[in-house]
């Protein structure tokens, strides 16, 4: 037996049916606020995260030398890829420019539930927007990304500086302890909070005086949500606006982002009972002895022409076993071919719920197997 590496997990079946609906979830989200994809390499470059992520990201890094002795290390975010695709590609695109990835990111952490040494992150890069448009529009479309993706009681949270956590009365507080110098950040977080209701977003933000980021590379307001159903690791998303594309040689330019820990909101929408199809299987074609194994395969690969989710006995079982396998599938209906039945270009079909049986011609079997499909297992999710 060979052992998993300690912070990695086997994503099982059921676990990514979550997954994927997680995922169309926040791809349909992307697509109405006009992000387009990009996917950075999997590993970069020592240089593009030295002293730019910030030392706690960077002691977490898992870094290796390439066989030319490059030092590489596997991204441990997606922000940083962003922007230097961005500075060497995207320059003088017209902005602004609305940027996401999906994929796994890794960082040496100590692993317990919800944190782990390979992730998945959902992340979004808004480049080049006026700073109040584009930090109202970044907050206004992670809010409908996590009201989309599942039912979570949010706390966004706009943080920025010592003591103080409650609505916008704080902003006027904060600015006051200051003597009115230096509060030009509280009047941006205020007239981020007055443009919010535009988006329909009324309430569920807090105002925190009082936190920093792990990362370092943010120059402007920071955000972060959390939810009460995860215990210890329960911020489920972190962002705000920063200056990265000037380190990578590009003109500084203003850009919000954030990142979406995709595990977490799976753990989540699995703790709150949101309920996910799991995937299907329409029909499961068994064989009755040899001289009908040809045309089983035959009448299967039909069936997935259709569009249908077929499989077919591989291993030569006995009709009686073949049902029990059917039957641990999930399969609806069975699909037995026998000879006697095949000689008239007929099949028996099995209902798997009601174990009632009846004879179909072949030629009708896609279109009685069609008529009461379900929707596809994995991908809706509301
Ligand atoms: P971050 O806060 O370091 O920000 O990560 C974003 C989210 O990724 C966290 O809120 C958390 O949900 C998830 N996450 C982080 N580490 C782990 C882990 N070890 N296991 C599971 N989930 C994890 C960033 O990465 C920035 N790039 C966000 C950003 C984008 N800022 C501007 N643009």
């Amino acid at each position: 037996m060979v052992d998993r590496p300690r912070g990695t997990r086997d994503l099982d079946p059921v676990y990514l049916a979550r997954h994927w609906a997680v995922d169309a979830a926040f791809r349909r989200t992307a697509a109405s606020f006009a992000f387009r994809e990009v996917l950075p390499p999997t590993f970069e470059h020592l240089e593009l995260f030295h002293a730019k992520a910030g030392p706690g990201i960077e002691a977490e890094m898992y870094g290796f030398k390439d066989k030319a002795g490059r030092d590489l290390v596997l991204r441990p975010e997606f922000t940083a890829g962003v922007l230097r695709y961005y500075v060497n590609e995207l320059r003088n695109a017209p902005k602004p420019i609305k940027l996401f990835s999906i994929g796994p990111a890794f960082r040496y952490e100590e692993p317990q539930k919800g944190r782990y040494r390979e992730f998945w992150q959902y992340s979004c890069e808004l480049i080049g927007g006026a700073p109040l448009d584009a930090d109202a529009e970044t907050i206004a479309m992670l809010h409908e990304e996590l009201d989309q993706a599942g039912q979570l009681d949010l706390e966004a949270t706009l943080r920025a500086w010592v003591g103080l956590r409650g609505g916008p009365e704080v902003l006027k507080q904060a600015a006051d302890v200051l003597g009115g110098v230096g509060t030009e950040g509280f009047d941006h977080l205020q007239r981020i909070a007055d443009r919010l209701p535009t988006y329909g977003i009324r309430g569920g933000i807090l105002f925190d005086m009082g936190i920093i980021r792990g990362l370092a590379y943010y120059t402007g307001m920071v955000f972060q949500v959390h939810t009460p159903t995860l215990g210890a690791e329960d911020q489920v998303l972190g962002g705000g606006s920063y200056a990265l594309a000037e380190l990578f040689g590009g003109e500084p330019i203003f850009s919000t982002g954030f990142a979406i820990g995709m595990d977490r909101i799976v753990l989540a929408s699995e703790v709150e009972g949101v309920a996910v199809p799991p995937p299907r299987l329409d029909a499961y074609v068994i064989p009755i002895g040899d001289a009908s194994r040809p045309k089983a395969f035959e009448i299967a690969a039909t069936l997935r022409e259709t569009g249908l989710r077929v499989d077919v006995d591989l291993i030569g079982r006995g009709p009686s076993k073949n049902l029990d396998y059917a039957n641990a599938m999930g399969a609806r209906w069975a699909v037995l071919a026998g000879d006697k039945e095949l000689a008239k270009g007929n099949v028996a079909l099995r209902n798997m719920e009601t174990g009632d049986q009846r004879e179909v011609a072949i030629g009708e079997l896609a279109s009685v197997l069609g008529m009461d499909k379900p929707p596809m297992g994995g991908v809706e999710f509301h």
